[in-house]
């Protein structure tokens, strides 16, 4: 595979903490995003709990995924200002995976690599 420089960033945060990682993206020159509502389940075991006598569990949690694809932006700083912006400290602020992007295409202009992005 080629290597293009160019990386995706996968974020699953805390839907509450979109705004400040939004912000925090903006100042770190990185703005474009693709922003997706998901579930999802971190390392902890499922809860218990009980509504009307009935028992049910707990195991997915809403969370907010953001992609964001950069190219000049340095990878790193794009994954600081995700964990500045989506930290609490608490369990359940979220995980950042780097992903190889292997080209990119702005349909647009039909320019090609890391200029499209
Ligand atoms: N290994 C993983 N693969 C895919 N998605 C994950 C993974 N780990 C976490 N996620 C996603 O991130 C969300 C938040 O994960 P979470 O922060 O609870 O991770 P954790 O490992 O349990 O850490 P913590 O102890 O801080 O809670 C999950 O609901 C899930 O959507
Ligand atoms: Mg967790």
């Amino acid at each position: 595979m080629s290597d293009t420089g160019i990386k995706m960033v996968v974020a699953v945060i805390r839907p509450d903490k979109l705004g400040d990682v939004k912000q925090a993206l903006v100042e770190a020159d990185a703005p474009s995003l693709t922003v997706t509502n998901v579930s999802g389940r971190g390392s902890q075991p499922a809860k218990k709990g009980q509504w009307r006598g009935e028992e049910y569990v707990v195991d997915l949690h809403q969370k907010v995924k953001i992609e964001c694809v950069v190219a000049d932006t340095p990878v790193d700083d794009v994954v600081e200002a995700i964990k500045d912006g989506a930290h609490t400290g608490e369990k359940g602020d979220g995980k950042i995976f780097v992903l190889p992007v292997e080209d990119a295409v702005q349909i647009r202009t039909g320019e090609e690599g890391p200029k499209a992005v």
